[in-house]
């Protein structure tokens, strides 16, 4: 299969080196049998220089690259544990993305443009490369009616469709460094292409082998 993960930046960054060697191993394994690619998220480093340049009264689209910049140093991060594994640099379009997987590569990118995170650029890379299934793999256990952090009665939807997530993910907000699950983006391309997709608790290992071949507890939308 052709996969593509959302790896959001928490998941990342708050590792050890030995937690991203497993992580790194896990992606290398699955790349035995299936062709790899892995779009970083900013996670908190994206959150606090975002948050600092606010404050010092910088612009939307200003924050958003920042941001982007966050998630080039988290993927730089992936590559240096995936090692020889890896395509050595993030690539810096869809095309270069593809033709880096060509040897068999695993191919890690950051942000690509302002105005959408980086669940938005693994939906249009999933689209570019004609991948199977995108996997979310976040610091959610799932897709929830609301967000299970401030509202203690939010339930998770163990399988959705493309057009129920489109609708959830309009309710929510789209400022740079904003936490919704998945981006209102990302929704309406995974629908427009019927990309199946699966949101999963990125900070177990197994649950990125789980998200794409099957038995996760996250959210399926298909
Ligand atoms: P992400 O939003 O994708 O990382 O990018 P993340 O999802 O916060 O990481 P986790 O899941 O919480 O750990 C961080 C910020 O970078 C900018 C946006 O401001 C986004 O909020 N960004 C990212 C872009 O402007 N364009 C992109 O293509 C990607």
């Amino acid at each position: 299969m052709i996969l593509v993960y959302s790896l959001g930046g928490s998941i990342l960054y708050e590792r050890t080196p030995d937690e991203l060697k497993k992580f790194a191993g896990c992606l290398m394994e699955l790349a035995e049998d299936h062709q790899i690619f892995v779009v970083v998220g900013g996670g908190k480093i994206a959150r606090e220089y975002i948050g600092k340049a606010r404050a010092l009264a910088a612009g939307e689209a200003f924050c958003d690259l920042l941001g982007i910049g966050a998630t080039k140093m988290n993927a730089m991060l992936l590559i240096a544990a995936l090692g020889r594994a890896a395509a050595p640099e993030p690539a810096e379009s869809y095309a270069q993305a593809l033709s880096a997987s060509a040897g068999g590569k695993i191919v890690v990118l950051g942000g690509m443009a302002p105005g959408q995170t980086t669940d938005a650029v693994a939906a249009l890379l999933a689209e570019y490369v004609g991948a199977d299934r995108l996997i979310v793999a976040t610091s959610v256990d799932g897709v929830y009616t609301a967000d299970p952090e401030v509202d203690a009665g939010a339930t998770k939807y163990t399988k959705m469709t493309h057009r129920e997530l489109v609708s959830l993910s309009m309710e929510t907000t789209l400022s740079a460094g904003s936490r919704s699950p998945v981006d209102p983006l990302a929704a309406k391309i995974l629908e427009r292409s019927r990309i199946p997709a699966a949101v999963v608790y990125g900070g177990e290992v197994e649950n990125l082998k789980r998200g794409a071949e099957g038995g996760h507890s996250g959210t399926e939308i298909s």
